[in-house]
């Protein structure tokens, strides 16, 4: 095999921080020794409140574990990529190797560069439908890897998963620890290496929609605008729960917002209903036998927002020397 050049690494690296995480606050390390990359759960920057058990830390970990390997098979490197490998060290998220050459494919490379065009649209969307041959390539996203996509609006639990993303966002306007948590991590400056810009936010919205987007991410020196009617929806699902699922939907969740990216979409999060225990409790009920829910996209055609900013690869990554 021809070892990767290490602007080929490089690249790699700066696309696996792209990955997107929870109010951006990048909860992961890598460290490469020779052909291996590990990605590693940053604790420290785990939300306390909003997410004591890491479950969105891994989601974005495996968006980032997700991003390396398409950026590695675009430059024609085959990888191996082990998920949570030592149960003894539940903080390596996933170990990537490289494993020879491989012609890269054209989606592959689309893939890649779509890495550094996504980001979450907070701003209204278009009352456009999103046709099916998009939704269904959404799909085969998720599938490909070993996840699932549930458009709610086919499944009949649009209605009750909106009404838990307004209740749980109303449980959190009144809870001081998720406002004060939020707060530390948002309507930060332009140029902030982490949290999420005020750029980034959308105008607050006019009159009452059938979901909310969190009041946090609200921009506030924008006049209100009237958001889309009824947004599509997708779950990411997966077909087991645990630490292991939570990985391979980071990377099926990234695998299907590449795609989005690609084919023009714009997309969004609605976290807020998984961060609370008791609409927590009710979305699990509520897909109990079509699979484990980890996180509710919202999708469809909008003008580009702004990139944020991420912190430097060299503050994340340590390099370890083989002894020959
Ligand atoms: C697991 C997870 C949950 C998220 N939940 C929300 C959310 O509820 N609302 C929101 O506006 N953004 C949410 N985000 C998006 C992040 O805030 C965003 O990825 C981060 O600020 C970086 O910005 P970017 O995605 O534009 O690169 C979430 C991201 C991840 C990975």
């Amino acid at each position: 095999m021809s070892r990767p050049l290490p602007s080929v690494l490089d690249q790699a690296l700066a696309s696996a921080v792209r990955a997107p995480s929870p109010h951006n606050t990048q909860p992961w390390r890598f460290v490469l020794e020779h052909d291996v990359i590990e990605v590693r759960l940053d604790r420290e920057r785990v939300l306390a409140v909003a997410d004591p058990h890491a479950r969105e830390a891994r989601l974005a970990c495996g968006a980032a574990a997700f991003n390396l390997q398409i950026c590695l098979r675009a430059n024609g490197f085959a990888t191996v990529v082990r998920l949570l490998p030592d149960p003894a060290e539940p903080g390596l998220v996933a170990v990537l190797r490289l494993d020879g050459n491989q012609k890269s494919t054209a989606a592959e490379r689309r893939l890649a560069e779509a890495v550094f065009r996504r980001h979450t649209n907070r701003r209204p969307l278009l009352d456009k439908e999103v046709p099916p041959a998009a939704r269904a390539a959404l799909k085969a996203a998720a599938l490909h890897e070993g996840g699932q996509i549930e458009y709610l609006d086919a499944s009949g639990r649009y209605t009750p998963v909106a009404s838990l993303v307004r209740q749980a966002e109303s449980l959190q306007e009144t809870d001081h620890a998720f406002r004060a948590e939020a707060a530390f991590w948002t309507h930060r400056g332009p140029d902030s290496p982490d949290g999420v810009p005020k750029i980034a936010s959308g105008p607050p919205p006019q009159g009452s929609g059938v979901v909310s987007l969190r009041a946090s991410h609200e921009n506030e020196d924008l006049p209100a605008r009237e958001y889309e009617r009824e947004p599509l929806l997708a779950a990411v699902l997966t077909r087991d729960r645990g630490p292991h699922a939570e990985v391979r939907a980071g990377m099926a969740m990234q695998r299907v917002l590449l795609t989005a990216t690609a084919d023009g979409l714009a997309t969004s999060f609605l976290s807020q209903p998984f961060e609370t225990p008791r609409t927590r409790a009710s979305l699990e009920r509520l897909f109990a036998g079509a699979g484990q829910p980890h996180t509710l996209l919202r999708i469809g055609y909008g003008y580009p927002a702004r990139l944020t900013a991420r912190r430097p690869v060299e503050e994340v990554l340590t390099q370890r020397t083989t002894a020959h």
